[in-house]
């Protein structure tokens, strides 16, 4: 069932659990998550960046996809659509295409342009019966090979944010995109638990959720963690599964050119890894 995300993190905030939100790039990555969270029974929020919404061919393409395919499927685990770190035209654009979620990204705006340009969104969204996510403090992550460290969230901020009416809430906590470097000082749960104690029953979003490492999740699910954003791992267990493919040769044995058997492995690699990442957050069986 598509789905806003509004209730399915309200259940994990108050369940102790976190819902995984996996980014899609394409149609397989889309079939091998919905596929995973109905064989696991778990709710799933498939995440759009504004460049995978290019590269698919533009968001309407991609709600006609989602939409299709789970109908198809027969798909009746909770699935929110989302746009994620969308500008401010990109989560218009979203509204229109018919998406059910989406996340604006002002932190790299001053707070007071962010505060009001996440309050107009959350009048937009309400009248959609869409979710919404806001960010303040940015997280970082490889740009031109060079990896910021991820800010740590000012709590007052993300209380006065918090408090617009959105549904959840992205808060930098040393967090970064993409592969950690080997010198990362970890979470700071010191800022994450500083943060719930305002916020109260918000739930919180943990980005950049490839590579941290399983006891530091769970800690941040306790203190308030419940939604996890997973994209760079699924790329990598892609690709790894790819390339033992195409290095065995098996492109070129029969008929192992065709993209459906050329993909396969790929897929299978993004099934597992969604899986136990499901395990892992505690979204099994909750839908
Ligand atoms: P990773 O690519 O590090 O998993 O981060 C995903 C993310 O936070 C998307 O917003």
């Amino acid at each position: 069932m598509l789905v806003n995300a509004s209730e399915m993190l309200k259940k994990a905030k108050a369940g102790h659990y976190a819902v995984g939100q996996f980014n899609i790039n394409n149609l397989e990555w889309t079939k091998a998550i919905l596929l995973t969270a109905q064989e696991n029974n778990s709710p799933v929020i498939l995440g759009v960046s504004e460049g995978a919404g290019k590269y698919m061919a533009g968001y309407k393409t991609v709600v006609g996809m989602v939409k299709g395919m789970m109908e198809e499927l027969n798909i009746t685990v909770p699935v929110a659509l989302h746009l994620d770190h969308g500008s401010y035209d990109g989560c218009l654009k979203c509204v229109e295409a018919g998406f059910t979620s989406i996340m604006f990204d002002g932190s790299h705006y001053p707070i007071e342009e962010n505060v009001a340009k996440t309050k107009e969104l959350v009048k937009i969204c309400a009248e959609h019966g869409m979710s919404l996510e806001a960010e303040v403090g940015s997280i970082g992550g490889e740009e031109d090979g060079v990896v910021g460290m991820g800010e740590c969230a000012d709590p007052q901020e993300c209380k006065m944010v918090a408090d617009l009416g959105i549904d959840f809430l992205a808060a930098g906590i040393g967090n970064i995109h993409g592969k950690y470097p080997a010198n990362w000082q970890g979470l700071s749960f010191e800022t994450l638990d500083a943060i719930q104690q305002l916020t109260g029953d918000m739930p919180l979003v943990l980005h950049g959720g490839t590579g941290i490492p399983a006891d530091m999740i769970k800690k941040a699910i306790s203190l308030g963690v419940s939604k996890i954003n997973v994209n760079t791992e699924c790329q990598l267990a892609f690709a790894d599964a790819t390339r033992k493919y195409i290095e065995e040769g098996k492109d070129q044995q029969g008929k192992g050119y065709d993209p459906r058997k050329l993909l396969a492995p790929g897929f299978e690699a993004i099934k597992a890894t969604v899986k136990e990442k499901m395990e892992l957050f505690g979204s099994v069986g909750k839908a």
